[in-house]
């Protein structure tokens, strides 16, 4: 178990240089493989998923190298289109690989992915996809036994709720299915949009990502090199700015994208933040005290990020005034906010809503990271405690941010991690 120790009621100042997006890179290591090629991919956030990413693609026959912050992956020699269970078990999002394996191998099998911390997490749509492009798909025993006996051939799909993963996989099974694809009522997330640039550079025809239909016309792929540079992460950014709002102070974020989490900045600033946006970079300027911002309603782009809700939540235990979250994305995102009540939090959750009632003051105690965005919101939490926490912590956070409490401390934070050996 790894162990974070922070005490709070340091104010934050500096500047910060966002990670590469963690929700980006995924999707398209697993899209490296498409081709017979190499990809060189910057700007690799050293993270526990890519590094899992990374034992996949290897276990699937690719050459791959980490370089700095460079990720350089061979797809030329790919023999094998199987992913053990033990991989997928650890990383959700590597069903993203089964659309890119339909399409170069014609076969594919891994287990399911099944439920994760959040609560149920089906992958229906992604099957029923892929379903559409011709794939047959047998689930046996825990286990997707994919093929594609007649070829892929183009479809209109139809999804029925605008999920990232499926749009991600329909994506890359389309690149390689004769015909056109359109795929309606798309998740329209940045990361999505960074995918379809992706797939470009591999010679793939793809248009659309960003709004609500995403069109693929598919066909053979040369292969070759394709280079490409990973976005910033706006999940990451927003975790630095609740930091600072919470905690109090003064920091610019670097190579951040403001408009890719525009309804994040707009509820720190009803908190009553400062907040100065330029193209690639922002500033918040906070006094520490908050007040509750209007109610935040998680939803697909451009709707507010789930993903960034504990994060919001986590700044605003001690807001004045009532702050109200609904989540509408997964069913169980609350589980965290047990652990804030440890640290003097008082919310209250009842289904989807989460009410926090402004405290005066939070105080350091003993949580555990309940899972990766949690984890960071318990983070927060404890940077505007009083006196010491201790966060006992399986992995969550390292999933999803590269050394967090080195910038924490760079930030001026009394922030401590301890890896657990072998973690
Ligand atoms: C991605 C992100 C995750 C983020 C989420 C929503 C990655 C690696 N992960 O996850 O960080 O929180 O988008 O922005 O990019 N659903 C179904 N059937 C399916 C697929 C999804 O019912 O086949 C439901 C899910 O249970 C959930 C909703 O659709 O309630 C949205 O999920 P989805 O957009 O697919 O999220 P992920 O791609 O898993």
């Amino acid at each position: 178990m790894s162990v974070w120790h922070i005490t709070g009621g340091r104010r934050l100042s500096g500047t910060v240089e966002v990670q590469g997006a963690k929700n980006a890179v995924l999707p398209i290591m697993a899209a490296s493989v498409l081709t017979p090629g190499v990809t060189r991919l910057e700007n690799v956030p050293e993270l526990s998923d890519v590094d899992i990413t990374m034992r996949i693609l290897r276990g699937l026959g690719c050459a791959v190298e980490r370089e700095g912050d460079a990720v350089t992956i061979d797809s030329r020699e790919l023999s094998r289109s199987e992913i053990p269970h033990e991989l997928m078990r650890e990383l959700r999002s590597s069903v993203v690989f089964l659309g890119a394996l339909l399409a170069r191998c014609g076969h594919a099998r891994l287990s399911m992915p099944g439920g994760c911390e959040l609560g149920p997490r089906p992958i229906d749509l992604h099957l029923m996809a892929l379903r559409a492009l011709g794939a047959e798909i047998d689930e046996r025993a825990g286990e997707l036994i994919c093929s594609t006996p007649g070829g892929l051939h183009g479809a209109a799909i139809a999804l029925p709720l605008a999920s990232v993963g499926a749009t991600e996989n329909a994506m890359l099974c389309a690149c390689l299915a004769e015909g056109e694809t359109l795929i309606m009522n798309a998740a329209r997330e940045p990361e999505i949009g960074e995918l379809e640039g992706f797939l470009k550079k591999l010679g793939a025809e793809v248009s659309g990502a960003g709004s609500a239909t995403v069109r693929v016309r598919g066909g053979a792929l040369a292969g070759g090199f394709a280079g490409h540079r990973i976005m910033p992460d706006r999940i990451v950014s927003a975790t630095y700015l609740a930091a600072c709002a919470a905690a109090g102070g003064d920091i610019e974020l670097r190579g951040a994208q403001p408009r890719h989490f525009s309804t994040v900045l707009r509820s720190l600033s009803e908190c009553g933040c400062d907040i100065i946006a330029g193209d690639t970079s922002v500033r918040l300027v906070s006094d520490g005290n908050l007040r509750a911002p209007r109610p935040v309603i998680t939803g697909p782009y451009p709707g507010f990020p789930t993903d960034a809700q504990p994060l919001l939540l986590a700044a605003c235990l001690k807001a004045k005034g009532t702050s109200v979250f609904v989540e509408n994305v997964f069913q169980n995102r609350f589980r965290f906010t047990e652990e804030l009540q440890r640290l003097g939090a008082r919310i209250h959750t009842e289904g989807r809503v989460a009410v926090v009632t402004g405290v005066d003051a939070l105080h350091g105690a003993p949580a555990v990271a309940t899972d990766l965005r949690g984890g960071a919101a318990l983070v927060i939490a404890a940077l505007s405690a009083e006196g010491e926490t201790e966060i006992l912590d399986s992995g969550h956070i390292r999933r999803g941010y590269a050394r967090l409490d080195e910038v924490l401390r760079a930030l001026g934070a009394d922030a401590a991690y301890t890896e657990a050996k072998g973690a």
